[in-house]
């Protein structure tokens, strides 16, 4: 399977995964996904949303045991961040059925669509759409760089655009919704363990802050003379820096965009877009209150217009205790290190988060030596995939089958 997608939307020079939502390379992830589902026999379908689904048993049945993760990345993604979720999925189901056991719940893969939110923006989009928690209209309103909507772009990648919305019915089938993901830190390497079960996702979002001034010449406008709302973004991402380390929480600008964008000419705008997260909703109200004072102080005395937009958030995610203990009880002793299964909290995103509003969920982690993620050097050991494949089919087989 690795062999398979490890050429798929791949960057020459890079080294990383460009597999943004339905461009070429995720239409070609999405048939690697359905190949997959039809070799082993399982009943294929697409949701309302374009998530993809592979079944065993009666997908109609209830109480089902759902496992799967997403195969688009962010700009320059790692191998392994969605695609290790999803290829353990099959793999696990392949040791179940060598295993011999016999299910008594209904089993499905999964494939959720836009899980980074890479081209529009919004992460998560096919299980927030699912789950009533993105609304169809503000699904439309959705738009790429080059200003195609997110319907448009369903469309030309042969989805229809005008099913999309919640899948109560759905979600009402799952009992149980699993998902393995690669580490994205160092917990598990510190602890010495090839696998962890997460305990909870910390409140995030995303914010753009446009900074407006005055376009002009670079060599005849006289430093006085200029409204550079450059200098204003950089001293807010240094505001950020401050208020970061000043409050215990994780600030990040990572993208930027600036009109006209030209080496000779003083821009007129600078959009970046701030990431923040942190361990509590207070301590994350308070370093994007932080950074925001500090910009609107900057911009007041520069004279440059500031706009500052949340566009998305999610809430603190804690993981149903239930499902938790259940999976530790199941994963006891299963390891080498004789040690229960540690048990993490996060600071990334994901559609189990999102999916833990309707059903129950829980996460699987696999170490990562290094904790690099979002990168083209994330990396998980071959024997600790291996180690996260068994634990998954334990799981599964102590959640479907008796
Ligand atoms: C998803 O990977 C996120 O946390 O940004
Ligand atoms: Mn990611
Ligand atoms: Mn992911």
């Amino acid at each position: 399977m690795w062999r398979e997608l490890a050429p798929v939307g791949r960057h020459p020079d890079s080294g990383g995964y460009r597999r943004y939502a339905w461009s070429a390379a995720d239409l070609e992830c999405r048939a690697w996904f359905r190949a997959q589902a039809e070799a082993r026999g399982l009943t294929y379908e697409t949701d309302r949303n374009g998530n993809q689904w592979a079944w065993l048993g009666d997908p109609l049945a209830g109480d089902a045991v759902v496992t799967g993760s997403h195969l688009d990345s962010v700009p320059d993604g790692g191998a392994f961040d969605g695609p290790l979720g999803v290829v353990s999925s099959f793999a696990a189901l392949d040791e179940l059925r060598s295993r011999g056991v016999a299910f008594t719940r209904p089993l499905a893969v999964t494939n959720f669509g836009d899980e980074e939110g890479a081209r529009f923006g919004l992460a998560c989009v096919g299980s927030r759409l699912a789950a009533g928690q993105l609304t169809v209209a503000d699904a439309h309103r959705l738009r790429d760089a080059d200003g195609i909507a997110l319907p448009a772009a369903m469309e030309s990648a042969g989805y229809d655009p005008d099913t999309i919305g919640p899948d109560p019915e759905r979600l009402a089938r799952i009992g149980a919704f699993v998902e393995l993901h690669v580490e994205q830190g160092r917990a598990l390497d510190l602890t010495g363990d090839p696998v962890g079960i997460a305990s909870a996702i910390w409140p995030h979002g995303r914010w753009r802050f446009d900074f407006r001034g005055e376009a002009n010449h670079a060599g005849t406008t006289r430093l006085v003379d200029r409204r550079d709302p450059m200098l204003t973004y950089a001293e807010t991402v240094l505001a950020a820096r401050r208020e970061a380390e000043l409050t215990g929480a994780l600030a990040t600008f990572g993208k930027i965009a600036v009109e006209p964008n030209g080496v000779n000419a003083i821009p007129s705008l600078v959009r970046g877009w701030l990431d923040s997260r942190a361990a509590d909703q207070a301590t994350l109200d308070a370093v994007v209150t932080g950074i925001e004072r500090a910009a609107r102080e900057y911009a007041e005395r520069a004279g440059i217009d500031l706009d500052v937009v949340r566009e998305s958030f999610t809430p603190v995610v804690e993981f149903e205790h239930a499902l938790r203990d259940e999976l530790a009880k199941i994963l006891e002793g299963s390891g080498d290190t004789g040690r229960p299964v540690p048990v993490l909290g996060t600071g990334a995103g994901h559609d189990a988060g999102i999916l833990s509003a309707s059903v129950p969920t829980a996460m699987l982690f696999v170490r990562n030596p290094t904790g690099i993620s979002h990168s083209p050097a994330e990396h998980a050991a071959e024997d600790d995939c291996v180690a996260g494949v068994r634990a998954l089919a334990d799981v599964l087989e102590g959640l479907a089958c008796s």
